[in-house]
């Protein structure tokens, strides 16, 4: 028995370390700004809707009026699903969660797409926005699906996210909830190498295709420390209760070295600027719905949170709110960061197959080699 030991630099979490060049996204985590594509998220998150923005992350340019009008006809014209995706959701165990089944849906919508083997620049954009269309749909008809109501067809009528709305509720919703929706969707739609488009891109550059990206784009932002953090915003302000309690449970959760959620960001080191326009936008649904309770327990923990860590409120801690006020179910909330990271994904993937190389990182061995091999029937 021997060991080896190369003694090579381990970055951990492959923190630091870039990986590719890339015209996606630009984040300067020291001075908390957010480019799509070069233009500033306060000015895209101002004027652009989803599909505006996501137009401009697949096509890197800002669309005129007639490509953004047969962008959106596109999307809605492929939010059905098809009906066999449908009699499968009914089959679900009423146990499954939405990003579970959101990823067992995705994966399944390519055995009746023609076109989901196929892997070119192309097609990876054709698959991509077909998915992106059809996410929404997913979402909504399971949620219905688990409550054993009947789904709510997509409104060709209506944009990307007051449809979301519309398919969830069964009710077309007023503009100030629909532009919330947006908004959100909007901010949420791409951040750069973060760890869900990073392992599309890892997919994708086995020259395998979108759906099985997506499938492993859902699958990675699941995890609480990714897109699983919008639902447990949610739960702990709900734990927290009211403002006053707020110091309390920070130092009971820092005493036993826990996650204060929607709170840190391995880029940002100060205020995340998509956190900032979801505040204002929390802060104006408070207001309007009378009920300050939740915004009152966040401007508290800002405070405290700064002065104990050093750390400030990331995209999911207020959007955690505006869920909250647009009435939407606080488990579906990690699903409408996927419906709206999509985007980026399709961005993402078709970057990496335009100039691929297989991601293949290294490890540092530092196991045993050249143990002695005992056959079966001798070992203990
Ligand atoms: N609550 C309490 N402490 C936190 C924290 C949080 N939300 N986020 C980071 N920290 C602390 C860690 O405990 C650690 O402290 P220490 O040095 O005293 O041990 C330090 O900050 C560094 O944390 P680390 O996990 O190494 O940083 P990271 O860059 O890997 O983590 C996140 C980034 C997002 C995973 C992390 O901030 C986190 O877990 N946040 C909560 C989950 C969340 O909101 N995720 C959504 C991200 S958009």
């Amino acid at each position: 028995m021997s060991k080896v030991d190369s003694n090579a630099d381990v970055k951990r979490g492959l923190e630091g370390v870039i990986v590719a060049e890339s015209r996606v996204c630009y984040i300067d985590g020291i001075k908390g700004r957010l480019y799509y594509r070069g233009y500033g998220i306060g000015d895209i998150a101002k004027n652009c809707s989803f599909e505006e923005a996501a137009y401009l992350l697949l096509y890197s340019k800002l669309p005129n009026r007639r490509a953004l009008h047969s962008f959106s006809v596109e999307l809605r014209r492929r939010r059905n699903l098809p009906q066999r995706i449908v009699e499968m959701m009914r089959t679900f165990s009423k146990s499954m969660t939405s990003m579970e089944a959101l990823r067992t849906a995705v994966s399944a919508l390519a055995a009746d797409d023609p076109d989901a083997r196929k892997v070119s620049l192309e097609d990876h954009l054709n698959n991509g926005i077909s998915l992106i269309a059809k996410m929404p749909t997913i979402v909504a008809y399971y949620y219905r699906i688990n409550r054993g109501e009947e789904v709510v067809k997509p409104d060709p009528e209506l944009g990307h996210a007051a449809n979301f709305l519309y398919m969830m509720t069964g009710r077309v919703p007023d503009k100030t909830s629909a532009r919330g929706m947006d908004m959100d969707m909007v901010l949420h739609a791409e951040h750069g190498f973060n760890a869900s488009s990073f392992a599309v891109r890892v997919t994708v550059s086995t020259l395998s295709d979108m759906h099985s990206a997506f499938t492993t784009g859902v699958g990675t932002l699941k995890g609480p420390l990714h897109g699983g953090a919008a639902e447990e915003v949610m739960r702990m302000l709900e734990e927290i209760g009211y403002a006053k309690n707020v110091d309390k449970y920070v130092q009971k959760i820092l005493a036993g070295h826990g996650r204060v959620m929607g709170y840190g960001h391995r880029i940002y080191k100060t205020y995340d600027p998509r956190a900032r326009v979801l505040k204002k936008m929390a802060e104006e649904m408070s207001k309007e719905k009378e009920n300050m309770r939740w915004f009152e327990i966040g401007e508290r923990l800002e405070v405290v949170m700064e002065r104990e860590k050093g750390l400030y409120p990331n995209v999911d801690f207020y959007s955690a709110m505006v869920y909250h006020h647009l009435a939407l179910p606080i488990d579906i909330n990690p699903s409408l960061f996927a419906i709206a990271r999509s985007a980026g994904w399709v961005a993402h993937a078709a970057e990496q197959y335009g100039d691929n190389k297989l991601i293949r990182p290294l490890d540092r061995y530092v196991g045993e080699i050249d143990l002695e091999f005992i056959p079966l029937n001798k070992r203990k």
